[in-house]
């Protein structure tokens, strides 16, 4: 009887206590749910499919010959000594590792760069190339005096965008490629940067334009400096490729290097996803050119202030690792010759991808951009159909736009890409 009472009373509490919550919509009930990324959709769908000939091409990650994921010699050489080291796990300082900043100060800008010798680049070490982003983002909307809009070209990397709203910065647009040429508008690019009102903040890819492939050559860049420097434009440089492009960093830092010493006032974000292939250690940089050492000093103490309640403080892994290849003549004349042996793998694959189209199946149409190109991708520049027709017929996946990461292009399967274009192209 006891027992039985017992039951019933829990039962009837636990009625009770459900009542309510069944009684009111969920908090979240008006969150709507978000469409899925659009390049993790490829490789979803690419996991999916079963068939043996199925490639992906739409990940931004470097594969060896074999297709695999790739550590460079050098990264692993240099984790193996920091291992060794048994370093402890303190907290970086908010600006992160200064033997790992100062050295990719050094890469990004030269040596000899006139702003470097004078102590005035204030730079600070980030989450790979999206923090870089991100940081640079909400320094430019609370300090930046002359505007809150950012001009990114037309298309850029899908990221962009919202680093930059989330910023608080509104994102406007200024024309980077045409599409009858398969390259670059630079009439187009020309004519909306020198519409923009005086001192616009204007985003440029330093090199290996995401996604289109397409640069500006250095007589253009030079041509758009006159153009910035006249308007008075600043300039946010976002550099995720530099070596990865040419395989000669110094040849794919010309264009920030170029404005530097024109005078004209920029920042910028480096990556070292790529070009070091530490993708998931997220190693970045975000630095600003300033005026003076004191100016510098003021803007590295607001970096601290923004950095601080983001995250606190940056990881120590990756950019020890960065930091001793970036500091050992031996590691960094090694890691030179790897990034180089990178981007030569892409160029070959750019080389024979194009060859077994035109010369060996005869496609008729011009295939120069897949070599005039540059950097991971290759802007293919046919349509979303086509590009659904490669994925349902012949297991090729790749973005809507027609990008497809070179990277994932290997002597195995470049005769598979060759036909299967061929065939939706006729
Ligand atoms: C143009 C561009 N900027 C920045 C990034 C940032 O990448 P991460 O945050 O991995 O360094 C990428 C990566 O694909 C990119 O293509």
């Amino acid at each position: 009887m006891l027992s039985r009472t017992i039951v019933q009373a829990s039962r009837s509490s636990r009625a009770l206590r459900l009542t309510p919550a069944k009684a009111f919509a969920s908090t979240w009930a008006n969150v709507p749910a978000g469409p899925p990324d659009p390049i993790l959709g490829v490789t979803e769908a690419f996991k999916k499919d079963t068939d043996s000939k199925k490639i992906n091409l739409g990940v931004g990650a470097y594969r060896d010959e074999k297709g695999k994921p790739f550590v460079l010699p050098s990264v692993r050489e240099a984790e193996e000594s920091i291992v060794k080291a048994k370093y402890d796990k303190e907290y970086l300082p908010i600006t992160g590792f200064g033997d790992f900043t100062k050295n990719a100060a050094i890469l990004a800008y030269g040596k000899d760069s006139k702003p470097l010798q004078e102590g005035r680049i204030a730079i600070t070490q980030s989450i790979s190339g999206t923090g870089a982003l991100r940081i640079g983002g909400a320094f430019l909307e609370r300090f930046y005096p002359h505007s809150k809009s950012i001009y990114l070209p037309t298309p850029t990397w899908g990221n962009h965008i919202p680093i930059f709203k989330d910023s608080g910065l509104k994102v406007e647009h200024y024309r980077y490629y045409d599409k009858k040429t398969v390259g670059l508008d630079f009439n187009g690019m020309k004519e909306d940067i020198e519409g923009l009102q005086d001192k616009s903040i204007v985003l440029l890819h330093a090199c290996a334009h995401n996604p289109t492939g397409v640069d500006p050559t250095k007589e253009q860049w030079k041509e758009i400096a006159e153009i910035v420097k006249k308007k008075n434009h600043f300039v946010f440089f976002d550099m995720a490729y530099q070596g990865f492009a040419s395989g000669d960093i110094d040849a794919d830092a010309f264009a920030p290097r170029y404005f530097v010493s024109q005078g004209i006032p920029i920042c910028l974000s480096q990556s070292f996803a790529k070009n070091m292939g530490l993708y998931g250690e997220r190693v970045g940089a975000f630095s600003i050119v300033t005026e003076s050492a004191e100016e510098k000093a003021r803007v590295d103490s607001q970096i601290k202030i923004l950095v601080r309640p983001l995250y606190s403080n940056p990881p120590v892994h990756g950019a020890r690792i960065a930091g001793s290849i970036l500091a050992d003549q031996k590691l960094y004349q090694q890691w030179l010759g790897e990034v180089k042996q990178m981007a030569d793998r892409i160029i070959g694959m750019r080389t024979a991808l194009k060859d077994l189209l035109v010369n060996e199946l005869g496609s008729k149409h011009n295939w120069d951009h897949i070599t005039n190109q540059i950097g991971m991708f290759a802007f293919l520049g046919i349509s979303p159909e086509q590009v659904e027709q490669l994925k349902t017929k012949h297991h090729v996946y790749l973005t809507k736009d027609g990008r497809i990461s070179v990277a994932g292009v290997t002597p195995d399967n470049v005769r598979h890409l060759a036909e299967s274009l061929h065939d939706v192209t006729k």
